[in-house]
């Protein structure tokens, strides 16, 4: 069976970026390895859409991926096995990512009512079969799962899930603590978490509300292999560099002041425009950056009416020069 680079060589305790739609895109993925992601993996796409895809179809702009972000992989959802498993073997042969993950945790009810997401959570039988057709046709490739604790919380299967999965050849599981009808609320369940790792040989990777220096004391404490860090990595790309230097026994580095928020803001957005995206649409992917600047509110209002990248531009230079201090973080 491939292994995945987690605790069995490359990283000794692996960060993740976790998978987020309309978020991890590849400019983003690049900031974030930039500043200490060991393991990156794209936003979801749909079996179907793979399958459907011609050479010009943007999909594969979607999971694009330079040489140097490797360890990458590629997360599918679905919940027919052999879609499942075709659309494994075109990413495959046409991208070549390191692993490939299904998703077994999205809560969006259009995903949930095909059946795939955190739909699988309520079909056991259903998600080893799509992870047995799926690691069947990648033999080359670690497949790896992500999934939630469980549908609710009177159905919490993960750890008989992780067992199930592990049998049917599945390289490492990542736990986000949350059931499906917790959506992303409250704090994530890092003692379930511990349970699926003691009950599974494979890498576990912990998931949920990883955000600060005393995640890792937890984590640690809970035995995952490594952790995934989401939202907490919106707009602040840095939180990996943090997180490594607390690995380390070193002080957590401090946020980065408001100029570099806002260069690395700019950089971002240059790249994602550059890659034929439009203001309109890039502007909650912009906004995170904002947060900790005195004003963040206001900031984030006035970006709204901005149309273009040189008035993105003007307008970082003007609040950069005329108010230094209103720039400065909080
Ligand atoms: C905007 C958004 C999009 C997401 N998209 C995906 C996705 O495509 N695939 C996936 O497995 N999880 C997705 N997630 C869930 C995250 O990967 C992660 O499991 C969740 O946010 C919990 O981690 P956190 O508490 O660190 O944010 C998404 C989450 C958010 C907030």
């Amino acid at each position: 069976m491939p292994e995945i680079h987690t605790s069995t060589g490359q990283f000794e305790f692996p960060l993740y970026l976790a998978p987020m739609a309309g978020f991890s895109d590849m400019a983003f993925r690049s900031l974030c390895k930039r500043e200490g992601a060991d393991m990156l993996v794209s936003e979801f796409v749909m079996a179907n859409a793979v399958l459907a895809a011609g050479e010009n179809s943007r999909i594969w702009d979607t999971l694009a991926f330079l040489p140097e972000q490797r360890p990458y992989g590629v997360q599918l959802f679905g919940a027919e096995p052999s879609l499942m498993a075709e659309a494994a073997r075109k990413l495959a042969d046409r991208l070549v990512p390191d692993f490939i993950d299904i998703n077994c945790g999205c809560p969006a009810p259009k995903i949930v009512d095909q059946n795939a997401g955190s739909a699988l959570l309520k079909d056991l039988p259903l998600m080893a079969s799509v992870a047995r057709a799926v690691v069947r046709a990648v033999p080359e490739l670690p497949v790896t799962v992500k999934m939630r604790s469980g549908w609710d919380q009177a159905h919490i299967v993960a750890p008989e899930a992780a067992r199930m999965l592990e049998r049917e050849g599945v390289a490492a599981i990542a736990v986000h603590g949350r059931t499906r009808m917790q959506g992303y609320g409250g704090d994530a369940d890092w003692d379930l978490i511990a349970e699926v790792a003691r009950a599974v040989r494979i890498p576990v990777i912990g998931n949920g509300a990883v955000n600060g220096a005393y995640s890792i004391e937890r984590a640690k404490a809970s035995g995952v292999s490594g952790l995934m860090v989401g939202r907490a990595a919106l707009g602040k790309p840095w939180i990996f560099r943090q997180l490594k230097a607390v690995m380390a026994g070193a002080p957590c580095p401090p946020e980065p002041d408001a100029t570099l928020k806002l260069h690395t803001m700019l950089d971002y957005a240059r790249a994602l425009l550059g890659s034929g995206e439009d203001i309109r649409k890039i502007r909650p992917k912009l906004k995170p950056f904002t947060e900790g600047i005195a004003g963040a509110r206001k900031l984030r209002a006035q970006m709204d009416a901005l149309s273009s990248l040189p008035d993105l531009e003007n307008y970082v230079t003007n609040l950069l020069h005329d108010s230094p201090e209103k720039s400065e973080n909080k």
